[in-house]
């Protein structure tokens, strides 16, 4: 076979050597009869491509060829790198492809739904445009959505789903050094395995049956039934019914289940170890995929500590009142305080990512445990991204009695969690976990505004597709 290069790869040092590439026409521009500009775009990376009318090599009719090509075309270049004196703008590559060979490989009707490069302009270069008299299409999300396939093809959606891609892969070597074995549980289960409305039901041969709306259940069995430490990458589904930034009706969940030896603190040992290794690694590994979800969404790197900063709930509900904000100290907080909170915490210890642990009972799922000094408190914690909640985890109710009684004063179905309570009748080890929303963390890491930018194929109250 040929030699294949990628255009990310391409550089100074190919200097004079020929390269045979594939990417999509970005853009083309024909200047005359003799000479014909291409864009072209591989993985979000993109190099400028020179065709000049020289007997032999670029016939008159090649020029013709290549201005006629359709946007978003696939083509074959075969060319010589050559790097120009001037720095190249609208492409990524600093050097330049002069082309001999070009072959159309795959055609892209000629009126696309999306035009990439406006697709892939930041507000500020939008606006500066705007000011210099240029006619410029905004795509709002939703045109976005209903063309994701053309939308994905922005270089900061390239680089998304990278970072997604390297959250699962770190998550899951982490949780593997730490002893953890990986877990697939069922979606189809009989009953909601959070308790609430937000649940998808459906039949099930004649059954009542929900979609899991997380691990919870079974990745609690699994821990009874002797695993020591599991975690699970997988769909969760939500029926929400708020059409928020920040809820999908269908996301990916990283679900974390592990013994306790002595105290949850063990629990939030291991997500502080988790997330500091894992943040420090995308900021080493992932430059190019930041920078360029920056060119479009620019945004500050994530401000976090070596060891993450732990906060008891009363602490959070003091430093809140101390700046003049009043929430019942046994309430939940709701979205508008959990952003102050971030914003007075950052103030006071500059960091973008804490624990707020010890919440109140009354505010928590049906299996989490009361705390033994005071059961108006649990044995729980959130953790949060500039001001956004991330993670949800605690230590679990181990005694059968206690889980049952919790469960349907939290109006809980009990029969139809029977066999999950009957797990913990045959000595049920101490023990706790958490679970992570992908999307979110990708979300509030890049600063990004909507959780549909980092869902690939993004599930709402409103859309099923596509
Ligand atoms: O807070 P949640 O509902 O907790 C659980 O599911 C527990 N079983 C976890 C545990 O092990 N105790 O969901 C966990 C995380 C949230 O912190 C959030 O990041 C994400 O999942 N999440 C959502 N992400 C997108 N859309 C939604 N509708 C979400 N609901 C929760």
């Amino acid at each position: 076979g040929r030699k294949w290069t990628e255009v990310a790869d391409l550089n100074e040092e190919l200097k004079d050597q020929v390269v045979l590439i594939r990417g999509r026409a970005q853009t083309i521009r024909a200047v005359g009869k003799k000479m014909a500009f291409l864009v072209v775009r591989e993985k979000g990376f993109t190099v400028q491509c020179v065709l000049t009318v020289t007997p032999d090599v670029v016939s008159g009719q090649m020029v013709k060829y290549a201005a006629a090509l359709s946007k978003e075309s696939i083509i074959d270049v075969e060319g010589v790198i050559s790097v120009p004196k001037d720095p190249i703008k609208g492409a990524s590559q600093q050097v330049e492809v002069q082309v001999r060979k070009l072959y159309c490989v795959s055609k892209a009707i000629p009126i696309l739904p999306i035009n990439i490069e406006d697709a892939a302009r930041s507000d500020a270069e939008i606006e500066k445009a705007e000011q210099a008299g240029e006619k410029l299409v905004r795509v709002n999300q939703d045109t976005r959505l209903n063309n994701r396939f053309l939308d994905l093809r922005t270089p900061a959606n390239q680089a998304i789903f990278r970072i997604q891609c390297q959250v699962g892969m770190l998550f899951r070597q982490f949780l593997l050094s730490e002893g953890c074995i990986e877990i697939h549980t069922p979606k189809l289960i009989p009953g909601s395995s959070e308790g609430g409305s937000a649940v998808f039901k459906l039949e099930y041969k004649g059954q009542p049956a929900c979609l899991a709306q997380s691990p919870q259940l079974h990745k609690q069995m699994a821990i009874c039934a002797d695993f020591g430490r599991v975690f699970e990458i997988g769909p969760v589904f939500r029926a929400e019914d708020s059409f928020t930034h920040r809820h999908l009706c269908e996301f990916v969940g990283l679900d974390v289940e592990m013994e306790i030896k002595e105290h949850y603190s063990e629990v939030m040992d291991v997500v502080d170890r988790l997330f500091v290794s894992m943040f420090d690694s995308i900021n080493q590994n992932c430059k190019k995929e930041l920078d360029a979800i920056g060119r479009q969404y620019p945004f500050e790197p994530l401000k976090y500590l070596p060891k993450t900063l732990r906060l008891t709930f009363e602490e959070g509900i003091q430093i809140l009142k101390e700046a003049g904000v009043e929430v019942d100290p046994l309430g939940d907080l709701n979205t508008e305080t959990e952003r102050k909170l971030g914003q007075l915490v950052f103030e006071k210890y500059g960091t973008e990512f804490y624990i707020l642990h010890r919440y109140p009972l009354a505010v928590r799922p049906f299996y989490t445990m009361p705390c033994y000094d005071n059961p108006a408190y649990s044995n729980s914690f959130d953790v949060f991204i500039r001001g956004e909640e991330i993670i949800s985890g605690a230590q679990r109710v181990h005694a059968p009695e206690l889980l049952a009684q919790r469960a349907e004063s939290c109006g809980i179905d009990v029969r139809t969690i029977s066999t999950y309570i009957d797990s913990f009748r045959c000595g049920a080890p101490i023990h706790g976990g958490f679970g992570v929303g992908l999307e979110r963390v990708v979300m509030l890491y890049c600063a990004l505004n909507n959780v549909r930018k980092t869902s690939l194929f993004p599930r709402d109250p409103q859309r099923l597709a596509p």
